[in-house]
């Protein structure tokens, strides 16, 4: 999604601190680039399509300014050219704007502004703001910024310099990420802590409808009224090595690697020393026995692993879930009531398609728990209950160790609540937990497989279509992993249940289409056998991913891969992990972009 980063100080000069602070917002993926700064009361603005090497190629880093904003944009009106890339700029050339989101009603306010004999050179939405701020500029940001608001519709996340008010930056969000960074005699505005962290450790996280000013040594935040607010600081944990490569030639590698530490971790800060999930005082006073349905609700892989979820709750809390794609929830009139707790997962925090889901349930007097992997987001502030995942920062576009860390909370969570309805015994409750302290070592194991998994990707590279099979909760993280493979290194990959390819999509089966048998069900090897059969009668590549004692399908398989025996519960959880590094490795073997696949970003803050 795109990236914010604004800078006012003393000392450092604002080009450089831009250009670094946007060069740690690439992961959020983007396609083109541009930086405005106030040098000597005027405006200059800088802004290249493609890669940020091509903005730095142009830009004048000599510039004394102590000012300005920079912006690395995902588009989405207008498509990725010089012009389109923001900042944008008044008609006036004494305003600059970037923005993250879309105005919803730019048309109506472009034609007025036409009407005025405002000319436009862009095709996007944003440059209406820029003409528009200058157009309503009274010499105060606030009550510009909010009449400015009122003329507004749509999602924002904004930073302003105007070279009429040179030692200012405004800024205001509307459902879109927008955090302050306070430093010494400076101060900082981004999307994301990372484009920060080397300045400073401590964020205003601004909510819906604020309105902040930043000067070198001030911050002042406001309401949408432009009344003054208090808001108390947060001081983030963690630290730039974790939001850096360490020596991996990608994140993701990195990150499927911390994988096992990220499952350590969880399990202990939320298993308490008595061996019992401490969700601490998370629940308040919410009987569950009184809830009668939970509903899951998330994107793209965070709804992948909401499917686990839905399970884990029936086998252990005895409760019907329902998970449902976050963009769909909203627009299907949910039925969710006071009875139900409506859970949202997301990564980011940020996805815009959830927080409005969130908001609908919210609505409709449902409870809602976020869990949520980033400090402070705002999906964490607009529910009523929160509980944060602990994978540390994810950088790589495809979601890895967060997929594992959500997976292990809703093993817990499913637990922790199965006790208090009292749909398992505090035996089988026990068993079930000390089921859970293998997975981290396991999943270790699956490592020593990185070299057969890598000459694996090597053999299905060059193939097209790819599909992914499995029943029950396999058929779950079947999703999971046609979706890595399809992100990442853009083979068309499909999943299906086991017994449903010979339903139709059997007929695109060729010679050599690789299809990817995930068998950790002890009472589904048999079914999955017959449909392995059916698929390699018909040509395909076999690729068997089953436990290390499971020897029946070895016999129709071309490729196996194999996970420890861990309980059916949990296989499915160590059995992502070597479909991450199928996925990772094929798009390595094509050369790809791996972290910043082509279209994607790692928060999608749009609708
Ligand atoms: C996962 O690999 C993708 N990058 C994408 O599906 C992602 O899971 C989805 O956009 C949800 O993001 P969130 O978890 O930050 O809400």
């Amino acid at each position: 999604m795109c990236g914010i980063i604004g800078y006012v100080g003393g000392a450092d000069k604002a080009v450089e601190v831009i250009l670094d602070g946007l060069t740690k917002l690439e992961y959020r993926g983007y396609d083109s680039a541009g930086i405005a700064i106030i040098e000597n009361g005027k405006l200059f603005v800088e802004k290249k399509s493609g890669r940020l090497e091509n903005l730095k190629s142009v830009i004048r880093t000599d510039k004394e300014s102590h000012l300005g904003i920079g912006h690395t944009r995902w588009a989405t009106h207008g498509v990725p050219t010089d012009v389109n890339a923001h900042p944008h700029v008044s008609f006036n050339n004494k305003v600059a704007v970037v923005h993250n989101g879309i105005i919803e009603n730019y048309a109506t306010i472009k034609e007025q502004l036409r009407a005025e004999g405002v000319c436009f050179t862009s095709d996007t939405d944003t440059e209406v703001i820029a003409h528009l701020y200058a157009k309503l500029f009274d010499g105060d940001p606030v009550t510009t910024m909010v009449a400015l608001k009122k003329k507004m519709r749509g999602t924002y996340a904004l930073g302003i310099v105007n070279s009429d008010d040179p030692e200012r930056i405004v800024c205001a969000r509307k459902e879109g990420p927008l955090i302050i960074g306070l430093g010494e005699d400076k101060n900082f505005i981004a999307s994301d802590v990372p484009a920060i962290l080397k300045y400073t450790r401590d964020v205003i996280f601004l909510d819906d409808d604020e309105i902040a000013v930043i000067e070198k040594d001030k911050v002042s935040v406001y309401d949408a009224e432009g009344r003054l607010i208090e808001k108390e600081s947060k001081k983030i944990e963690w630290d730039m090595d974790q939001a850096s490569k360490a020596g991996y030639p990608h994140f993701m590698l990195k990150e499927i690697e911390e994988e096992p530490a990220v499952v350590e971790k969880t399990l202990g800060i939320y298993v308490n020393p008595k061996g019992d999930v401490d969700f601490g005082e998370t629940f308040g006073k919410i009987d569950f026995e009184k809830i009668e349905q939970i509903d899951i609700v998330a994107c793209g892989t965070a709804y992948y692993a909401g499917l686990q979820g839905e399970y884990f709750l029936k086998k252990n809390a005895g409760l019907k879930t329902a998970v449902e794609i976050a963009s769909e929830f909203r627009y299907s009139d949910p039925f969710v009531d006071q009875k139900h707790l409506v859970i949202f997962i997301s990564q980011s925090g940020e996805t815009l398609d959830s927080i409005m889901a969130l908001k609908t349930a919210r609505e409709k007097g449902a409870k809602t728990l976020a869990i949520a992997n980033v400090l402070g987001s705002t999906i964490t502030r607009e529910a009523d209950m929160a509980l944060y995942t602990l994978a540390g920062p994810e950088i790589s576009v495809a979601s890895t160790k967060a997929y594992t860390a959500q997976v292990t909370m809703l093993y817990l969570l499913s637990l922790y609540v199965g006790l208090r309805r009292k749909a398992i015994t505090k035996a089988q409750y026990d068993q079930r937990l000390d089921k859970i302290y293998v997975l981290s070592e396991y999943i270790g194991n699956v490592f020593f497989q990185k070299e057969k998994i890598k000459a694996l990707a090597a053999e299905i590279r060059e193939k097209e279509h790819a599909f992914y099979i499995g029943r029950g909760i396999d058929e779950k993280i079947a999703r999971e992993g046609a979706l890595k493979m399809k992100e990442i290194s853009y083979v068309h990959a499909e999943s299906f249940p086991g017994g449903e390819l010979k339903h139709g999509t059997i007929a695109l089966i060729e010679q050599g289409t690789p299809v990817v048998v995930i068998a950790t069900q002890k009472d589904m090897v048999e079914k999955m056998l017959s449909n392995a059969k059916e698929v390699k009668a018909r040509g395909a590549f076999v690729i068997v991913l089953t436990k290390k004692a499971c020897k029946e399908l070895e016999e129709v398989a071309d490729r196996m891969i194999y996970i420890d025996d861990i309980d059916d519960m949990l296989a499915p959880l160590l059995a992502v992990t070597p479909m991450q590094l199928l996925a990772y490795y094929t798009a390595c073997a094509k050369g790809l972009d791996v972290d910043k696949p082509r279209n994607l970003a790692k928060s999608v803050t749009v609708e």
